[in-house]
Formats: structure tokens, sequence, C-alpha cells
């Protein structure tokens, strides 16, 4: 027998049997409950969509309460130890890991549209030198849109696939270019012999050498953060992608949508505030004042919290591992204690346990960044590069999803009723 909801209206005495599929009634089924027959019908109010499925997804899966997270199937444990960042973004885009043959041909072409045309460098020439990296990645993502304008061809599957090569292989480069502008050095072109993320560093970092000199360290540690930070599910960059896709605008248009929403404090730019808040605080003495101002009200711990985990992070705990292996090879970063007591302090205390707050992926993840060598404004940047994998996956997802249309909530409005025009000068 099918499963349904019984919902009694108090109002009418009338009863109403709704469907229940995978655990969830379809928020349409409850506009059939109305005192009228003219009214518009029962809605439900969900700000930040705090209980509302926008889609059915295969992509990935988080079990917040026990720590989960696996990418079409596989955990992230398996993937942060085995794969690397190319392979995990094939597989989250195509579902499958690839076959050894379909790996090189995945990596060749990616690898084939790494470089950027010469009117796109010159347009990031033009930003402030002290221009934010993630302001102008997303403007140049979005500018990427006027570059291939056979991106607006969103129902073919060989444009689409074409989008998806050009946007793997272009963020990297954009991104150290935006790296580069800031600290005024001329831009590096790539190398396609090197990995993915070994070309990367070789456009962030290269010098007057000829040939750039990857550290299998610092390379994997990069690897290993992009796999982790590849996709999230509905998070509210990943809501927004999917949410400018469904006007059906191009994918880098989108993209840059998506990236601006990353940007904030409360999303991708947490890991740059975790290292402000870390400088703020000052010293490991400070930590206990910290925190008795966090439980105050007065701010938050940044890197805490998560709105699906109530749990530890499975990336923060990865990401924390691997913390030992980059400072080895950079040195420690000072900041280190200062986070391991803030963790502490918090993981003990009633305020956080009591709230579930954990510490999230971007806790450590800053450190790292930091110790690596970048600057804090360039850790969004670094989000960005391996979710571009997930946006494209979920926005691919979304075209093809055939009971998606375009984006549109509802509201409840409060305002004014109608009332007549009243010209300026009989204004009050
Ligand atoms: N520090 C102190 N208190 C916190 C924190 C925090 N980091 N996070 C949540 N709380 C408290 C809230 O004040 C609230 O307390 P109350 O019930 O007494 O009012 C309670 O915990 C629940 O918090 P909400 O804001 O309702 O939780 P929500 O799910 O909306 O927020 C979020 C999730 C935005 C991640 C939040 O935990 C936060 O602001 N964290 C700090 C920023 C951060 O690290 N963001 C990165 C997230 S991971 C990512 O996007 C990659």
């Amino acid at each position: 027998m099918a499963e349904t909801l019984t919902i009694t209206d108090n109002r009418t005495g009338k009863q109403y049997e709704v469907p229940i599929h995978d655990g969830t009634i379809k928020a349409t089924d409850l506009r059939q409950i109305k005192v009228t027959p003219d009214e518009f019908g029962m809605m439900t109010y969900d700000p930040a969509f705090m209980n509302t499925a926008a889609c059915k997804s295969r992509i990935t899966y988080i079990d917040g309460d026990k720590g989960v997270l696996l990418y079409r199937g596989y955990p992230i444990e398996q993937l942060a130890e085995q794969s690397d960042f190319l392979e995990t973004a094939y597989l989250i885009l195509f579902g499958e890991l690839p076959s050894a043959k379909h790996y090189d041909e995945w990596k060749r072409n990616v690898m084939l549209h790494t470089m950027l045309h010469t009117n796109l460098s010159k347009l990031m020439e033009g930003f402030r030198h002290d221009a934010h990296p993630m302001g102008m990645f997303i403007s140049t993502v979005g500018a990427l849109s006027t570059f291939y304008p056979d991106a607006k061809d969103i129902f073919s599957a060989e444009s689409r696939r074409l989008q998806t090569l050009r946007l793997i292989a272009k963020v990297p480069s954009i991104a150290a270019y935006c790296f580069r502008h800031s600290i005024g050095r001329p831009f590096n072109l790539p190398d396609n012999d090197l990995s993915y993320v070994g070309n990367f560093l070789n456009l962030l970092f290269r010098m007057t050498e000829p040939r750039f000199t990857v550290n299998p360290v610092l390379e994997r540690a990069l690897d290993v953060l992009f796999i982790l930070h590849a996709d999230h599910e509905q998070n509210c960059s990943t809501s927004t992608m999917r949410a400018i896709g469904s006007s059906h605008a191009d994918p880098y248009s989108a993209l840059a949508g998506a990236a601006a929403a990353l940007y904030g404090p409360l999303h991708g730019g947490a890991n740059e505030a975790v290292l402000r808040m870390l400088n703020e605080i000052g010293s490991k003495n400070n930590v206990p004042a910290f925190i008795k101002r966090v439980k105050a009200g007065e701010g938050r711990l940044m890197g805490f919290g998560h709105r699906v985990y109530k749990s530890y992070d499975p990336r923060a705990k990865i990401i924390k591992r691997m913390a030992d292996l980059v400072f080895d090879v950079t040195g420690k970063n000072p900041l280190l204690d200062m986070a391991l007591e803030l963790e502490r302090i918090a993981l003990e205390d009633e305020y956080f346990v009591s709230r579930k707050l954990y510490p999230n992926v971007d806790f450590y993840s800053g450190l790292i960044y930091q110790a690596m060598g970048f600057p804090v404004d360039m850790f969004p940047v670094l989000f960005a590069i391996p979710r571009t994998a997930g946006w494209i996956a979920q926005w691919d997802e979304m075209l093809n999803d055939a009971d998606q249309k375009i984006v549109r909530p509802r509201q409840i409005y409060i305002g004014s009723g109608p009332r007549d025009y009243v010209p300026k000068e009989k204004r009050r």
C-alpha cells in the first residue's frame, strides 16, 4: 500500500491524504488544502530552505549526524586516500570512476584547455592592484561567457561537455592570474606535462626558472584539499548555480553567480574569516576570553558549525591529519597551536556541545593554505577551483531533470494593502 500522510484541517473538518515518496511530501500537494475554492491553497513557509528538498540528486550523499560524505556512493575518506582531483571530478561529473583509458583521455582533454585567451588576461590586468582575488575570479569567470557564446546551447550534450572541459581547465589558470596580479608578477603559461595541481602550482609560483619543480607533498596536499571541496550537495553556492541555471543562462554566468555566493564569510569565505579571527585573537592566552565573547553572542567562532553536519565534519578530520605532512615541509603555521586550543576548549564547552558545533572543513584548511604561501584573500578562490566540478555536475543534473522548472519561490506578503498614489507636494 502506498504511504500517505493524513492531514486534518481544523478550519473545515476536511481530511486530506497526501502521498509520501522517499520520506517526503510534495509541497504542491498541500495546495488542495483550502477553505474556499478560490483560495490559492496551503503553502509551506521555509526561509533558508531548512526543511525543503529542492531536487532529487544522485551526486553527493551526506549524513550530517554520523559525519558521512559520499560522492556517487564512494566515501570521501577513500577518495582522499586513493584518488586524485581530476579522477574525482570525473566521478562527480559523469557518475562513475573512469577506466584507465578514459582517465588519460579526460586528463589530456582538460589540460588542452588550460590556456586563457589573451584578451581575458588583458581584462584581468585592468583590475586595481589591490583587488580582492575572489572579486577578480567572479568577474573573469562571468566574462568567459562573452568568449564562448556557443555555451548558450545548453541543451546540446556536446556543448555542455566542451564547456565542462573549459571550465575545469581554466579555473586554476584564472585563479593563478588573480594571485599573480595581486602580487604584481607577470602571468605564467601553463605546463601541460605537469599534473592538474602541479600545473596550478607552476602558474602560481614559477619565477625565472625554465621549468617549475613541483614539491610532491604540497602537490598531493592541494590535490586532497581539492577532492574534499569538490562537491557538497545543495549548499548556498550550488543552489545558486542551479537557480541561475534554471533560467537557462549559460554555465559561465551561472558559475560566476555560484562563486559569488561562495564568497560570503558564512560559506566559502569562512576559511579566510578563520585566519582573520586567529590573528585577531593573537595568542593562546586570549582564547578563553574570545570563547566567552562568542558565547555572549558577540561574533561567531568561524570554522565551527554547519547547517548539515551535527558531528565532526569528515573533511575537517582528513585536513587536520594532512596539516602535519604539509607543516613538515613548510614549517609549522604559528597559528596552529591557537586553533588546536580553540578546538579543545570549544569541544568541552556546553555552549558548543549542546548546539552540536564542531570544526568544519574551513577550520584547518586556511592554516595549510597559509603555510603553503597563499595570502588569506586567495582562500575562497582555492575553494572555488574544485567546487567548479560540483557546480557543473549539479547544473547538468538539473538541466536533465524533468521535474525542474525555473526557480521561483513563493512569499508571504506582509506589506501594505492597496493605497492611492500621493503626489510629492502632498506627502508629509
Ligand atoms: N559560533 C558560535 N555560535 C554558533 C556558530 C559559531 N560558529 N554557529 C552556530 N552557532 C549558534 C547560533 O548562534 C545558534 O545559537 P542559538 O540557538 O542560541 O541562537 C545555533 O548555534 C544554531 O546556529 P544557526 O545560525 O541557526 O545555524 P545555521 O545552520 O543557520 O548556520 C553556519 C550554519 C552558517 C555554518 C553557522 O554555523 C556559522 O555561521 N558558522 C561560522 C561560519 C562558518 O564556519 N561557515 C563555513 C561553513 S562550511 C562551508 O560553507 C564550506
